[in-house]
């Protein structure tokens, strides 16, 4: 099968290195052999949980920053926003009027974000799996690298998908998702939760070395002092371990041998160091993004211009068949 990928992310906030290491690594290696590969700032989405108007075009430009600063090649890929490209939209419309209300509100992900912010409960954000079953749709895709949690969104994809089938005639494949294998980073500040955008607890890809080396110092460590991979009775110094290993290109054990006899605090210095040697090539990329606000504006556009035609050819199709 000759894959057509889609991802997106939403622009909520700067991305960290969980996000990295868990995701977008493994998106952009996926790029290299795919007859297709569309990666989309989602901020028709980000707009169903609460943000600010004001600040959200900057959070757009840091999604794009750091997508093109973490590796994605527009010779391979397009890179889109999502608003851009009307298309999304109006074949989210076209799907909602044949996608039981009932599918949808057993989501988890529906229910969790109503918890989340009870005073949002619109029907935008009801209908956030659609227009995310319209993005995947709209190319055709069939792959679609995506986090655990994303699982049963892209089911319900597949369920419109069969559905529109049914009543209009044979029009869309069947979707994967593929799973990244990524590891999970866990909050520096809780190991027991993952690293998330919020406060200390993330160190984000476009962190400067001082704020890293403070973050990193101020990580909470386990009893005992051992540097030691101990899921179970250290987690904190695990996630530390696998933060060096991966970033390090090193073992654990091998880190753990290099660690022996020493104490937390020789660990976490040379840990920071090792975390800001990583992400100092990132950096001298993204600075660089940042600098040629015309050359990302010029790939947006390009992309956008090519993404729409894709788009249009496919809702035209949608549209004559449903008799619009
Ligand atoms: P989010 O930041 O929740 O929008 O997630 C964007 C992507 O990054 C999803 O595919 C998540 O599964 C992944 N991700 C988010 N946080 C972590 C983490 N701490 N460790 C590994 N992957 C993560
Ligand atoms: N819902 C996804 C998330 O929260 C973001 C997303 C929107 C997406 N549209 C998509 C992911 C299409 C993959 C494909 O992470």
């Amino acid at each position: 099968m000759s894959a057509k990928i889609f991802s997106g992310i939403r622009p909520s906030g700067r991305l960290h290195l969980g996000n990295y290491l868990g995701a977008i690594k493994n998106w952009i290696a996926l790029q290299n052999n795919a007859e297709q590969a569309i990666y989309a700032v989602v901020d028709l989405h980000g707009i169903t949980t609460p943000y600010d108007p004001k600040t959200y075009p900057q959070q757009v430009t840091d999604a794009v920053l750091d997508f093109l600063a973490a590796g994605i090649n527009p010779e391979k890929s397009l890179l889109i926003r999502q608003s851009h490209v009307p298309q999304h939209a109006e074949l989210a419309w076209l799907f909602s009027t044949i996608t039981p209300t009932s599918w949808i509100d057993r989501l988890p992900t529906y229910k969790e974000q109503l918890a989340k912010s009870p005073k949002y409960n619109h029907a935008g954000l009801r209908d956030y799996p659609i227009l995310m079953a319209a993005d995947i749709l709209l190319y055709k895709s069939n792959l679609v690298p995506v986090g655990e949690d994303q699982l049963a969104h892209i089911d319900l994809t597949n369920e419109i998908a069969k559905k529109f089938n049914g009543m209009f005639g044979q029009t869309f494949e069947p979707v994967k998702a593929h799973l990244t294998e990524g590891a999970r980073v866990m909050s520096l500040q809780d190991p027991t939760k993952k690293m998330s955008k919020t406060g200390d607890e993330g160190i984000a890809l476009s962190d400067d070395p001082d704020a890293i080396r403070a973050k990193i110092k101020k990580a909470v460590t386990d009893s005992g002092k051992e540097v030691k991979y101990d899921e179970a009775n250290k987690p904190a110094i695990s996630n530390l371990l696998t933060i060096y290993s991966l970033l390090g290109n090193t073992s654990i054990a091998d880190v753990e041998h290099m660690y022996q006899g020493k104490s937390y605090v020789d660990f976490k210095n040379d840990l920071a160091e090792v975390v800001v040697e990583f992400l100092k090539p990132f950096q001298q990329r993204r600075a660089a993004f940042e600098r040629d606000a015309g050359a990302v504006e010029a790939i947006l556009n390009k992309s956008e211009e090519k993404a729409r035609m894709l788009a249009q050819a496919v809702l035209s199709e949608v549209q004559q068949k449903m008799g619009v």
